[in-house]
C-alpha cells in the first residue's frame, strides 16, 4: 500500500493493489517452482562473508530479496543483474555501517546481517527485523549464539548492536528449534577460531542450502539437515557459484491449489524428498499425487477426507503450509483439527475465510475445520504472506468474485504467483486502485 501526494497537494492518494479472482476454473497444465524464499535470504546476506564476488542462481523475484539486496547496496555491494533469477554480488567494498531502519524492519530475515556483519567486522548495528505477524516472535536464542561465540550484545533504539574482539568456537544448545537462530549461528561461526557444535539445531532444507552454499565457498559445515552441526571455522570464504533449491513452500501451495479446484497438473522444478510431509498429508485426505525426478503431478478429484494435522519443525508437516492446508480442509468431509505446533496466533485468517462461508473454531493454537458444502466469493484481507495465499486457494476453488486486498504481504514472498496461476486456468488479476482518501488536513 503506498500513499502518493497528488499534484492537487490537499489530497491523498491511497494506491491500493488486489487480487480479483473469478473463481471455479480447474487447475491444469504445468508451472515452473522458483527458487527457496527462505533459502535466498539467508544465502544473499552470506555473500558479505567472501572476499569475491558470488553468482547466485534461481533466485527468486520477490520483495523480500529486493530488499536484501537494497540493504547490500546501502553497505556498499555492487549487484548486476545477469539475467531475472541469476544476480552477481561483489561484497568487498562493504563497509561496517548500521543496516537501515525502515529496511530491516519490513521483513524478518533482515536479522542474518547481525552474523554476516559480525563475523566480517566483528560489529554489527541492525534494527529489529518485521516480518509476519504470528505471535511472539523473540530473538533470545540468536542472541544467545552470539554471546556464546564471545560477541557482547545490546538492543537500543530499536537496534541490535553487537561487537566482539574475535569469535570462538563453542557448543550451543537451542532451548528451541529455531530456524533463524540456526542460520545466524552458523553465519557467526563459520569463521570463527575453532570448532563450533549447534545441537538441537534446526533441519529445514533451506538450512541445508545455506550449509552446502557455504561450504562451496571454502566453509567446513558437516551435519546440516540433522539435529547437530558440527561448524570448523575457516580463516576465508572465497566466491562461488551457486543455484538456491526450489521453494518447498511454493511447490506445496500450488499443490493444494491443484488439489482445491479438482485440477490436473505438473508441478516443475521441485525437490520430491522436500515435499513428503506435504505429500503425505494431501494423499491422506485423497489426493493423487505422483512424484518423479524434479516434478510432481498433483490431481484433485471428489470430496476430500477429514484429516487431524499438527505443525511440526522439518520434517513435521511445515507451519508456513498451515493457512493453505485450512483453505482446502473448510470444503473436506467431516471434521478436521489443525494445531499449529511453531506459532503463538497463526490463525488470524480464518476470520477472512469465515466471510467466504468457512465453518472455522479457533481456540488458541487448535483450529476445527467443519467441512462445508461451498464457500463462496468476498471481499477479504491478506494478514501475512501464508494466509495471502490461502485466500487465494479459497477464491480459486469457489463460484464467485473474491477481491484479495493487501497482497503486498503475498508479493513478498510468492513470485509472479499470479501470472503463475493464470497460465494454469486461472481468472486471477492483479487492480491497483487508487483512493482518494479525506482532504488532507
Ligand atoms: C522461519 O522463521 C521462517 N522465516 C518462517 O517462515 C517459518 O514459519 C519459521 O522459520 C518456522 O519454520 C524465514 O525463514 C525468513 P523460528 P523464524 O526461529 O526463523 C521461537 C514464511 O511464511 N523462537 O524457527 O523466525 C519462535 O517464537 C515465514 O515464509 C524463540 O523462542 O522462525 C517460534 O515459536 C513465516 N526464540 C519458534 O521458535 C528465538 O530466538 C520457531 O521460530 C527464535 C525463535
Amino acid at each position: 500500500m503506498d500513499r502518493l501526494l497528488t499534484e492537487n497537494t490537499d489530497q491523498e492518494v491511497i494506491v491500493l493493489e488486489k487480487f480479483i479472482i473469478n473463481g471455479g476454473n480447474r487447475l491444469t497444465g504445468e508451472v515452473e517452482i522458483s527458487g527457496a524464499k527462505n533459502a535466498a535470504v539467508a544465502i544473499i546476506p552470506a555473500v558479505i562473508l567472501a572476499d569475491e564476488p558470488c553468482t547466485l542462481e534461481n533466485v527468486p523475484s520477490i520483495n523480500d530479496v529486493a530488499i536484501d539486496l537494497r540493504i547490500l547496496r546501502e553497505l556498499g555491494a555492487e549487484i548486476k543483474f545477469v539475467n531475472k533469477s541469476t544476480i552477481t554480488i561483489d561484497p568487498r567494498p562493504i563497509r561496517d555501517m548500521p543496516v537501515p531502519y525502515e529496511l530491516a524492519r519490513s521483513m524478518r530475515a533482515s536479522y542474518y546481517f547481525l552474523a554476516t556483519l559480525l563475523s566480517r567486522f566483528k560489529h554489527a548495528q541492525v534494527p529489529m527485523p518485521g516480518g509476519c505477524d504470528l505471535g511472539d516472535r523473540p530473538m533470545d536464542q540468536h542472541l544467545k549464539c552470539f554471546r556464546s561465540l564471545g560477541a557482547k550484545c545490546s538492543i537500543e533504539h530499536g537496534i541490535v548492536d553487537i561487537r566482539a574482539d574475535f569469535l570462538f568456537g563453542t557448543q550451543i544448545y537451542f532451548d528451541k528449534v529455531s530456524v533463524g537462530a540456526t542460520i545466524n549461528a552458523m553465519l557467526a561461526a563459520v569463521k570463527a577460531e575453532g570448532l563450533t557444535i549447534l545441537e538441537n539445531a534446526a533441519k529445514e532444507p533451506h538450512i541445508v542450502d545455506l550449509a552446502n552454499f557455504l561450504n562451496s565457498m571454502g566453509a567446513d559445515i558437516m551435519g546440516a539437515g540433522t539435529d547437530v552441526i558440527k561448524i570448523k571455522g575457516v580463516n576465508r570464504l572465497h566466491g562461488a557459484e551457486y543455484s538456491i533449491i526450489p521453494d518447498q513452500i511454493e511447490a506445496g501451495t500450488f499443490m493444494i491449489a491443484v488439489a482445491a479446484t479438482k485440477g490436473d497438473a505438473l508441478i516443475k522444478n521441485v525437490i520430491p524428498k522436500h515435499l513428503e510431509p506435504i505429500t503425505s498429508k494431501l494423499r491422506k485426505i485423497g489426493v493423487v499425487v505422483m512424484e518423479y525426478d524434479d516434478s510432481i503431478r498433483v490431481i484433485g478429484q471428489g470430496k476430500y477426507d477429514r484429516i487431524t494435522v499438527k505443525t511440526m519443525p522439518h520434517p513435521g508437516f511445515p507451519t508456513d503450509m498451515q493457512p493453505q492446508l485450512t483453505a482446502l480442509l473448510t470444503l473436506a468431509k467431516g471434521t478436521s483439527i489443525i494445531t499449529e505446533g511453531i506459532w503463538d496466533n497463526r490463525f488470524r485468517y480464518a476470520d477472512e475465510l469465515r466471510r467466504m462461508g468457512a465453518d472455522i473454531s479457533v481456540d488458541g493454537k487448535v483450529a476445527v475445520i467443519e467441512g462445508v458444502d461451498h464457500l463462496t466469493g468476498a471481499p477479504v484481507k491478506a494478514t501475512d504472506l501464508r494466509a495471502g495465499a490461502a485466500l487465494i486457494i479459497a477464491g480459486l476453488s469457489t463460484e464467485g468474485t473474491t477481491e484479495i486486498e493487501d497482497i503486498y504481504h503475498i508479493e513478498r514472498g510468492y513470485d509472479n504467483m499470479d501470472g503463475k496461476l493464470r497460465a494454469m486456468g486461472a481468472d486471477i488479476v492483479k487492480r491497483t486502485v487508487s483512493e482518494n482518501i479525506r482532504q488532507a488536513i
